[in-house]
């Protein structure tokens, strides 16, 4: 599966994901856990948010450019135009949507430390049974991991921009070990979806600065890359949506 070109460019890391595409993934997730709350960090053109079934969606983007009807198949869908650090410094989401989160997609700004503190602010609002998905964290290659989305022009995949947010999985095996993470074939770029959650845990974000100064310079991470695929099985999305089973993949 994994297979590091060091003569060529760009390096492959891996071959790339024949699964369901993620967001048809995270469509069928939301019926298949009959999700009541669910919340999106990133929207974009909604191509993600307009396939989510629940009761009550929140879409945080400080720049929405809405393509599709966002608004299908949910009772209500609030839309909050700013960044998710704002929204969650100012949004008692609890009160909001009358309940913790019970599915979300973290797909926001991609550098690690933005997606990180989206990972902590989101499990403190979440179900303890909740699930987090987070895009793009399962790289295809070096030259689209750069922090710059600007550096990875050069690159074939470059509308396929994923920055480092591939960081999160070793930050949260090696200071959340308590959580399942589990790397899901999702084309392009996988989905990480994270269950076993703990509202309560704030170990991510007493140890955020610490995390930050530990992670933040990776000269050239296509060895934490492939060890990361070495040490995480992927796991089968169409395996997942078809299973009886949930427990065998998730925390339930
Ligand atoms: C890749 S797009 C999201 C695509 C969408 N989730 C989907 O799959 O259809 C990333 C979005 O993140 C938004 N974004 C950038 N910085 C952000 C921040 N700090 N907080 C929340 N969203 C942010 C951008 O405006 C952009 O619309």
């Amino acid at each position: 599966m994994i297979n590091i070109l060091r003569s060529g460019k760009p390096a492959q890391l891996h071959r790339g994901f024949s699964g369901v595409m993620y967001r048809d993934f995270l469509a069928a997730l939301s019926r298949k856990r009959q999700s009541r709350n669910y919340l999106e960090v990133g929207v974009h053109f909604g191509d993600a948010l307009a396939g989510i079934a629940c009761d009550t969606a929140v879409g945080v983007d400080p720049d929405y450019r809405l393509q599709e009807d966002v608004t299908g198949n949910k009772r209500r869908t609030l839309l909050h135009r700013c960044t998710s650090d704002r929204f969650f410094a100012e949004t008692d989401v609890r009160a909001l949507v009358g309940g913790g989160i019970d599915l979300a997609f973290l797909d926001g700004l991609h550098q690690f430390e933005f997606l990180l503190r989206d990972v902590y602010n989101t499990e403190a609002v979440s179900d303890r049974n909740g699930l987090i998905a987070l895009h793009d964290c399962m790289p295809l290659n070096v030259e689209m991991t750069t922090r710059d989305p600007a550096a990875a022009r050069t690159d074939p995949f470059h509308a396929m921009w994923t920055g480092d947010v591939w960081k999160l999985v070793p930050i949260l095996k090696a200071y959340r070990p308590d959580l399942d993470v589990v790397l899901v074939d999702c084309p392009p770029t996988g989905l990480v979806c994270i269950t076993g959650l703990d509202p309560d845990s704030r170990v991510l974000s007493e140890r955020y600065r610490e995390i930050v100064q530990a992670y933040r310079d990776v000269p050239d991470p296509s060895d934490r890359i492939a060890a990361m695929y070495a040490e995480t099985p992927v796991v089968s999305s169409a395996a997942i949506l078809n299973g009886e089973d949930h427990s065998l993949y998730f925390r339930v």
